[in-house]
């Protein structure tokens, strides 16, 4: 059924009141296709995206392609060694310029064509222009690829917007930042992906990939066949023994905080359990000089669990490997990932071989974890058909203990936690669940506003 988006059926969709211990969202945000419309244009093309990270185009001419909401885009590295961000798109009849996922060239030649844009964006050849073919009104240095509206990076991790009007990058991330620190710092040279990324697609809406990456919740419930397999290796004497990184006096828990503008992250302090045992602590050496360098609180937090989001596209998991994500929605049910797994440049050789090992085992989309969400993500949309099974879905586990007014956790970090932590230290909270989808509302009503409604 075509159901037009107004302001009042927009607002209907979230009830939003903590105080009351009510949270939830109705099931059509995430099966609508006028809303998914209204997503591509308002936060996918309308706000901050992460597009990848600055060593991933280390050379001038390095180039990666992804895209933006629906639309594509070079990320590439100049002549000069600067960063440039430009549709692909070409300047003649609008054929995508640059077919691959990444590569090195000085310049790009369209295929229909051949015109020419060297690895700027910049128009260098209009071909048989010589020819005295085109007007004398015909200026080649007005086609060049055209830029997009904003492109900054924080800590190499770099990030752009189709819409001019966004607050600063910098304001964008505000307190998220210091998760970007806390794993930019583990090494001196910054990060990297390792070579091999996945590319896959699943039979679900994008914020199912959202949630799932703030939800402890669903752990022993959906990977327990992991878990198993975990405890076997160990009973065996197939893997080690569990180790702590931890000091004596921390209690264990986990909780979530909300970063504002959407972002939100969860942690675990964990003194037992191989899933948290840390590649970084391979490498004493590493952790001395992390240390040194960046101070006992930031190190101690890199040696804990922590997922992060940083809205609407961007997923850190830091546990016993480190992994990527970013996602294009292809349909308010089909979602495209790309995953890497992430590293400190010059990490030990046993500490890059856990990272490894434990990424296959559980990130992979052939692993053991990945797949059990995969399959959670797909029960979830064919469960959404059932549309007398109840409108609107909570989010209210953690909402009856109230919000915390002072965060320990947090304060090790420098970070204000009013407002943003619920509840006392509990595994499972759904409380960050609710920052996200308040970013996404406020985007919506701003682009319906901007589209003419009241
Ligand atoms: Fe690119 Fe014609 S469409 S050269
Ligand atoms: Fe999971």
């Amino acid at each position: 059924m075509h159901r037009v988006v107004t302001p009042e059926r927009l607002a209907a969709l979230v009830d939003d009141r903590p105080a009351d211990g009510v949270f939830a969202v109705s099931r059509e945000v995430f099966t609508d296709p006028e809303l998914f419309a209204l997503e591509m244009a308002h936060v996918f093309e309308g706000t901050w995206l992460f597009l990848g990270l600055e060593s991933q185009i280390p050379r001038p001419h390095d180039f990666v392609t992804l895209h933006m909401g629906r639309q594509p885009v070079v990320l590439s590295r100049d002549a000069d060694g600067r960063i440039r961000c430009f549709y692909n798109s070409c300047r003649h009849r609008g054929a995508m310029v640059v077919p691959w996922r990444s590569g090195n060239q000085r310049v790009h030649v369209c295929r229909y064509h051949g015109w020419t844009f060297d690895s700027g964006g910049r128009n260098v050849a209009v071909a048989q222009a010589r020819d005295g073919q085109y007007h004398a009104a015909f200026d080649r240095t007005d086609h060049d690829l055209v830029p997009i509206a904003q492109l900054e990076s924080y800590r190499g991790f770099v990030f752009g917007s189709l819409n001019p009007e966004v607050p600063t990058l910098a304001e964008h991330l505000g307190q998220a930042r210091k998760f970007l620190d806390l794993v930019a710092d583990q090494s001196p040279h910054g990060v990297e992906y390792l070579p091999g990324s996945m590319h896959y697609t699943f039979d679900g809406n994008w914020k199912l990939q959202l949630e799932n990456g703030l939800d402890y919740y669903h752990f022993s419930s959906t990977h327990s066949a992991y878990m198993d397999v975990l405890q076997q290796r160990v009973q065996a004497g197939a893997a080690p023994a569990p180790v702590s990184h931890e000091a004596p006096e921390v209690p264990e828990g986990a909780g979530s905080w909300s970063l504002g503008n959407g972002h939100a992250m969860m942690y675990a302090i964990r003194k037992q359990g191989r899933v948290h045992a840390r590649p970084l602590a391979k490498d004493p050496g590493a952790v001395d000089e992390i240390r040194a360098r960046v101070g006992e609180d930031d190190t101690r937090w890199m040696l804990r669990q922590r997922n992060l989001t940083i809205f609407p596209n961007l997923q850190i998991v830091d546990i016993s490997s480190q992994q990527l994500r970013t996602w294009r929605p292809l349909a308010p049910g089909r979602t495209e990932m790309t995953s890497h797994c992430l590293a400190p440049v010059g990490e030990g050789a046993q500490a890059r071989a856990m990272r490894i090992r434990n990424y296959e085992d559980f990130f992979n989309p052939a692993g053991l974890a990945s797949s059990d969400d995969h399959l959670m993500y797909e029960y979830l949309q064919s469960g959404y058909q059932a549309v007398a099974a109840g409108e609107l879905q909570g989010y209210a586990r953690g909402l009856g203990t109230g919000v915390v007014a002072q965060d320990p956790f947090g304060a090790e970090l420098g970070l204000s936690p009013a407002g943003w932590a619920w509840g006392p230290v509990s595994f499972g909270d759904e409380t960050c669940l609710h920052g996200p989808y308040r970013e996404w509302m406020r985007l919506l009503r701003r682009g319906l506003k901007r589209e003419g409604h009241a």
